[in-house]
C-alpha cells in the first residue's frame, strides 16, 4: 500500500463528473487500499478517487479512524437513494485544507452501491456518517463543499484557502 498525492480543490481533476466503474479489477483493488493508506495518513474521514487524481466513482470512508478502530468503507458507484430531514454541522476536505464551514445536509441517507466483491451494499448513515457520504459523493459530480455556501462566505473561504497555499508554499 501506498500514501498518494491529494489533489487541492485547484486541480480541475476536482470539477470531473466521475465516470462509472465498469470492470471491478486488480487496479481498482490497489487504488481502494492506497486510498485508505491516504485518508489515514492524512487524519481524514473519507476520500473520493478523483482527490488523488482518478475520476471514477470510488469512495472509501472510515469515522473509526480517531478511535484507532479502522472500519474501512469502500463503495463503488455509489448513489444516495433515500433521504430524510436535515442537519448543520462543521465540515473540512482534504483538498481544501485548514479551512472548515457550517454546511447544510440531510441527517439521514440510505446508499447502495457495489463492494470490491461486486456484491450490492446497501447502508443507511445518520448524522457525521451521512454528512461523509454526502460530502464525498459530490466529490464525484465535480462538488466541493463551499459550494453549498452563499457566494459571499465561499469567497472568503476560497481567499483564506489561497493564503494557507501560499503559506505552505513558502
Ligand atoms: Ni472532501
Amino acid at each position: 500500500m501506498s500514501v498518494l498525492t491529494i489533489k487541492n480543490c485547484l486541480d480541475p481533476v476536482l470539477r470531473k463528473k466521475c465516470d462509472l466503474i465498469q470492470d471491478i479489477n486488480e487496479n481498482l483493488v490497489t487504488l481502494s487500499e492506497d486510498m485508505i493508506e491516504t485518508m489515514y495518513a492524512a487524519t481524514g474521514v473519507g476520500l473520493a478517487a478523483n482527490q488523488v487524481g482518478i475520476a471514477s466513482r470510488l469512495i472509501v470512508v472510515d469515522l473509526g479512524f480517531k478511535e484507532e478502530k479502522h472500519e474501512p468503507l469502500i463503495i463503488v458507484n455509489p448513489v444516495i437513494t433515500a433521504s430524510e430531514e436535515e442537519q448543520i454541522g462543521q465540515e473540512g476536505c482534504l483538498s481544501i485544507p485548514e479551512v472548515y464551514a457550517d454546511v447544510k445536509r440531510f441527517q439521514q441517507v440510505e446508499v447502495k452501491g457495489v463492494d470490491l466483491n461486486g456484491k450490492d451494499v446497501r447502508l443507511e448513515a445518520e448524522g457525521f456518517m451521512a454528512r461523509a457520504f454526502q460530502h464525498e459523493m459530490d466529490h464525484l459530480e465535480g462538488k466541493l463543499f463551499w459550494d453549498m455556501l452563499g457566494k459571499v462566505k465561499r469567497d472568503m473561504l476560497k481567499r483564506k484557502f489561497k493564503k494557507i497555499l501560499k503559506e505552505m508554499q513558502e
